[in-house]
């Protein structure tokens, strides 16, 4: 007989940087993306995430950071739960806690691995044995690039092409230590303005309002497959150019958007002028950059070249400060 599942579990996972972004929602209640995306899941930063069902309960308690959760945060966590229940057919309350080992204010976007980390407590709680795929399945409804913080290192999230999202899901491409010389160098950058708008609308106004936002999606499938081959090939000469043209073609269709959408400081655009002028000097890509929703700024690089990267870069005013991150494991269950 199978052991009855114990009610809680705890669940850490890691934030992601997508090198090909996911932007655009083509049906929102099967939360199905317009693209295919690809991302580099970070080690060193996480979410760890304790969920305990308790028939006794009579409402969700929901703590994020120490503190209990209250309106648009809270309200997502327990629509999730929601979804969680009705796939294991319980209808008890739960306890949720979960804490970033990153400041949430830092800008590093904690939606991935938050929401990545809470579908694996939640699910693993109630006994449902999910496998990696139908876990980035699930994992979507909380925050679409929490899909791919399922995996460790190289992940794509394939957009799929059936209208009932069956085969919409993330799946690992390469291992974390697929390309050990390859390094994040990730600047935060000073006064980063808070979001206003909750990605999930802003994309959305994107779809409705850039002009730009079809030429991105047709020319997002060679994209890919380019991408994913130089990942393959660690090629840095090819990757690192292809990373800044999707990076500028997204904040293209952000910017053409109205009312536009800016997510960017003085600072970020300092930074990245420095790492065109950093490429255009040496006479080949050193560094490649790219920026989520935020003003925060991840330089990829190999290695070698990370010291004199991060000096330069470091010293671009407004940087308040640069750490050093590599691609890291996917999400586990720690109890
Ligand atoms: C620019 O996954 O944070 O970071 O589904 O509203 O939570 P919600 O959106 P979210 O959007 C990510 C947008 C992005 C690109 C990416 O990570 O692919």
């Amino acid at each position: 007989m199978a052991r009855a599942p114990s009610l809680t579990a705890t669940y850490e996972a890691a934030p992601n940087i997508a090198l090909v972004k996911y932007w655009g929602v083509r049906d929102r209640a099967r939360a199905i993306p317009y693209n295919s995306s690809i991302s580099v899941t970070l080690d060193r930063l996480r979410s760890r995430t304790t969920v305990r069902f308790d028939p006794a309960l009579k409402d969700d308690e929901v703590e994020l950071n120490g503190e209990a959760a209250t309106g648009g945060p809270r309200t997502s966590v327990v629509r999730f739960l929601d979804r969680v229940r009705e796939l294991a057919h319980v209808t008890y309350a739960a306890q949720v806690r979960s804490e970033n080992n990153f400041p949430t204010a830092s800008g590093l976007a904690s939606s991935a691995s938050g929401f990545a980390a809470l579908a694996g407590a939640a699910t693993s709680a109630l006994g449902l044995d999910l496998s990696g795929r139908q876990l980035s399945q699930l994992a979507r409804f909380g925050s679409g690039s929490a899909a791919r913080s399922v995996f460790g290192g190289f992940v794509e999230w394939r957009a799929g092409v059936h209208s009932d999202g069956s085969d919409c899901y993330a799946r690992p491409l390469y291992g974390p230590d697929h390309w050990p010389a390859l390094v994040d160098v990730v600047l935060i950058v000073r006064a980063a303005p808070v979001k206003t708008v909750r990605s999930e609308d802003a994309m959305q106004a994107t779809v409705a309002t850039s002009p730009t936002y079809r030429r991105r999606l047709s020319e997002l499938p060679a994209r890919i497959r380019k991408i994913r081959a130089a990942i393959g090939a660690r090629d840095a000469r090819h990757l690192f150019p292809l990373v800044m043209e999707e990076c500028d073609s997204f904040r293209e269709v952000c910017e053409t958007t109205r009312p536009s959408l800016d997510y960017l400081t003085t600072t970020t655009r300092a930074l990245l002028a420095e790492v065109r002028s950093i490429n255009r000097e040496a006479g080949r890509p050193v560094a490649a950059y790219t920026h989520d929703a935020g003003a925060h700024l991840h330089v990829f690089t190999l290695a070698r070249d990370a010291p004199k990267v991060r000096r330069r870069l470091g010293n671009v005013p407004g940087v308040e400060r640069t750490s050093i991150l590599h691609p890291g494991p996917g999400g586990r269950r720690i109890a």
